[in-house]
């Protein structure tokens, strides 16, 4: 089965066609330098550039896949959850083509995309296992049973990882998106240098929350004076990566134990963060616990993970009606 993936719920617009599991091509458009100098997404701008974008990244990846739009046999769009106005573009660029061109659509829940986006790689996990997904939108917790049964253990009640890194990055007046920039200068700092909290919650609890841990940076960051901001930059930036690290490691293994599952899969743009793969890789070899992350370009958003999601979902539910609207929460466990 030839299936076209469409990616459009914050701001990336993104198109990929795979052969069953197979990747074909996968196109990425990233709107980074439109939001960049306003520390952050403007929704407004994100769907004005997905709906400049979405016809030539579409295009693209059928030119690099080599085929036209009538061999493609399924149409799989994101429909949440996200920035209304952008999941509007490719949930309505989608539904148009599949009208016109006769194709079945299925519309598919984002968070989904990440779990299973390690099915992109070679190296597969099997059922069932945790997946824990961070980033920028989302800090969530889940126990994937098969290809399309997810219960939501923990998420986020407030900031998600990828959010307190952005926000932090804002603060310490580094660019967005923040992450790469504060973990390339957590890189020659000392994670210990401050004590930053680390919100467990209520014991046993799955969930997350990093906003307090925002405060804490911004409430060390003010009481210093220039000289010592100046000097202390890398420091505050490996000590915050480490508080945010610990609780995501701390909470994923406890997961794992509470559900007797003995595979992790991480997943999300923040996954791409360096602290957090190796040492979730080294905790789970200290637990037996079989650990899995994908490429970075399958961890951020991307086509392609969005064309597999919606290539299980469509095989054991069916087609998405063209009167189903998109939704920002999502549906998932
Ligand atoms: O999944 P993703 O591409 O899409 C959105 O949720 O928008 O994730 C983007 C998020 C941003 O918040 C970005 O700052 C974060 O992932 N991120 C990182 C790193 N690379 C990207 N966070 C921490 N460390 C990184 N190396």
């Amino acid at each position: 089965m030839l299936i076209l993936g469409i990616e459009t719920s914050c701001d990336d617009t993104a198109a990929a066609i795979l052969d069953n599991d197979r990747i074909l091509s996968n196109v990425l458009s990233s709107q980074d330098t439109i939001h960049t100098k306003f520390g952050g997404v403007v929704p407004e701008l994100a769907s004005r550039s997905h709906l400049q974008s979405i016809y030539p990244v579409i295009k693209e990846s059928l030119v690099r896949a080599k085929l036209c739009l009538v061999d493609i046999d399924l149409i799989s769009v994101t429909q949440g959850p996200g920035l209304m106005g952008s999941l509007l573009v490719g949930f309505s660029f989608a539904k148009a083509i599949s009208q016109v061109s006769n194709i079945p659509l299925v519309g598919v829940d984002h968070m989904a995309g990440h779990i299973l986006s390690i099915f992109l790689e070679d190296h597969k996990p099997s059922f069932p296992f945790i997946a824990l997904v961070v980033s920028g939108g989302t800090s969530s917790i889940y126990l994937a049973e098969n290809f399309t049964t997810f219960s939501l253990l923990g998420r986020t009640r407030d900031d998600a990882a990828g959010e307190a890194f952005d926000k932090v990055a804002k603060l310490l007046h580094l660019p967005y998106p923040g992450g790469p920039h504060v973990s390339r200068e957590a890189l020659t700092g000392n994670p210990e240098a401050v004590k930053f909290p680390r919100a467990w919650l209520e014991a046993e609890s799955l969930d997350f929350s990093f906003s307090g841990l925002k405060t804490s940076v911004m409430n060390h960051y003010n009481q210093q004076n220039r000289q010592e901001r100046d000097l202390q930059l890398q420091d505050i930036c490996a000590s915050f990566q480490e508080a945010v690290v610990d609780v995501l490691i701390g909470k994923t293994i406890l997961a794992a134990e509470k559900h007797g599952v003995n595979t992790i899969v991480l997943g999300g743009g923040v996954s791409s963060n360096q602290r957090l793969r190796e040492e979730l890789e080294q905790r789970c070899r200290e637990k037996e616990i079989a650990f899995f992350v994908p490429r970075p370009e399958y961890c951020t958003d991307n086509g392609a993970m969005i064309a597999l999601a919606g290539y299980y979902k469509f095989g054991k539910s069916g087609k998405t009606s063209l009167h189903d609207d998109v939704y920002s929460r999502s549906q998932l466990g």
